[in-house]
């Protein structure tokens, strides 16, 4: 089974690092496709917690290759501090690749990311700020930076006074800051070149041949399905193609190479910044969820957004990525309630909708229409198989997998890299 995409169902932080991390040294590459340091992942290997944003999670494995590919925006200052993080930590990071295509983040990212949501004010989108959106809009709009521009001074040089030309004019007659120098940008983006170099490849091109040879290749999605910025909850989501399709795009592998697609889903939802959340609490089973699953964002610390689960938003995720198999997340966290409501469908303005609506006006009114789950108590923390946990719990399990359009094939049932119930292997 050698190309496997492994994706976010809900908004995000569903423990997709945990579950790249649990196929770990089975898998030869993971390939990171889309998105930058506004991930977040944090992985807990013994009594070692790391939290990588724009590395790919499978940086923690000896022997697996890690990818930066071409789908991502690169910061170069934070991939270089992160490596420098891992590597003071004993881990060897040497084996990472990025694509000469991948598109740069700079300074004037940053800023422009930060000024146009205050700007925005009541209507901001609630970014990471770390110019994620404004580095993807230079790509499609034809005025990025690639990392093999930095090779080339000449062409950088150019490239970054086209791109400053009419953001200065932003920055400084619309958002009343000062100028970014072009020099002062290029000078930067130059400085990394030297330690660059040796990690660049076309990575396209190491990949295919990967598979070629029969090597197994993890593509590893940043943000979700919800965020994904045709999929999503527009305008509320992230600047880049986070669903499966976007593994295709992202890397220059092709669709056809594709054999699995892994959905990462909580048994219940969380929700990062602004936008539609029809099973938002804003009660005590909120605070509970919040403080028992520790749902602080690992990239900028703001308390997430906590809700019930919702089966038309998996349902949702299933057909837009052609999920194989879920692994369903912090199901230990539900302990101790004595009941556990699911949202089966929506009420929109009184009528019944059982799909995720396509009008984002109507998924704003939409109102959960849930279905109740008797509780567990007991720890699940150590159980190790499907037949030991308490029989409410198999029961939610087993009423999610109906619901949810494909088979839930490993369950989360703690933070640390062991605490899994495995029902099907994931790569054969
Ligand atoms: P990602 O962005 O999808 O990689 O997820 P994050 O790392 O941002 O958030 C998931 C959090 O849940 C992390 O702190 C993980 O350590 C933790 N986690 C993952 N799986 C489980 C689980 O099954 N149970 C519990 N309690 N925590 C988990
Ligand atoms: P991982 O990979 C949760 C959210 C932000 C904001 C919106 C746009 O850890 O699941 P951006 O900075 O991308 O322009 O912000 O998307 N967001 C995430 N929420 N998990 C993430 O990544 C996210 N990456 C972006 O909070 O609402
Ligand atoms: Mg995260």
């Amino acid at each position: 089974m050698p190309a496997i995409v492994l994706i976010g169902a809900q908004w995000g932080d569903e423990g997709k690092g945990k579950a790249t991390d649990l196929l770990g040294s089975r898998v030869d590459y993971v390939v990171k496709f889309n998105g930058g340091n506004n991930a977040g992942h944090t992985v807990v290997v013994g009594d070692q917690k790391y939290a990588l944003h724009l590395l790919p999670s499978g940086i923690l494995t000896e022997g697996v290759v890690p990818v930066i590919a071409n789908g991502v925006v690169v910061d170069i200052e934070v991939l270089f501090h992160e490596l420098e993080a891992l590597t003071s930590r004993g881990l060897d990071v040497s084996r990472l690749l990025v694509s000469a295509n991948a598109h740069v983040i700079t300074q004037y990212h940053r800023t422009l990311d930060k000024v146009t949501e205050r700007f925005l004010g009541k209507r901001q989108i609630g970014t990471t700020g770390r110019g994620i959106g404004p580095a993807y809009a230079d790509k499609i709009n034809r005025v990025g930076i690639r990392i093999q521009d930095i090779f080339d001074e000449n062409i950088l040089r150019q490239k970054v006074e086209g791109a400053l030309d009419i953001k200065n004019h932003i920055l400084v007659k619309i958002y009343n800051r000062r100028a970014i120098a072009v020099d002062e940008v290029v000078e930067d983006l130059l400085s990394y070149a030297d330690r660059l170099r040796p990690m660049v490849a076309d990575t396209g091109l190491e990949l295919n041949r990967a598979l070629d040879a029969g090597k197994t290749v993890l593509f590893e999605g940043g943000q979700a399905t919800m965020l994904d910025v045709d999929h999503g909850t527009y305008p509320f989501v992230t600047s880049s193609n986070a669903t499966s399709g976007g593994a295709a795009t992202g890397s220059g592998v092709a669709p056809n190479r594709f054999d699995r697609v892994i959905a990462v889903v909580k048994a219940y939802t969380t929700r990062v910044g602004s936008g539609p959340f029809p099973t938002e609490l804003f009660d005590e089973s909120g605070e509970f969820l919040r403080a028992n699953g520790f749902e602080f964002g690992t990239t900028t610390g703001r308390p997430r957004r906590c809700g019930w689960y919702d089966a038309p938003v998996a349902r949702y995720a299933a057909r837009i990525n052609g999920v194989t198999d879920f692994v369903l997340t912090k199901l230990d966290v539900l302990t101790g309630l004595a009941t556990i409501p699911v949202c089966v469908a929506y009420d929109v303005d009184g009528v019944r909708v059982d799909e995720v609506p396509v009008s984002q006006s109507d998924y704003h009114h939409a109102v959960p229409i849930y279905e109740e789950f008797p509780g567990w108590t007991e720890d699940i923390t150590g159980v190790r198989a499907f037949e030991d946990l308490p029989a409410n719990a198999q029961a939610y399990v087993l009423a999610l997998e109906k619901m949810s359009g494909s088979r839930i094939s490993a369950i989360g049932v703690g933070p640390d890299r062991e605490a899994i119930v495995v029902r099907h292997d994931l790569l054969t």
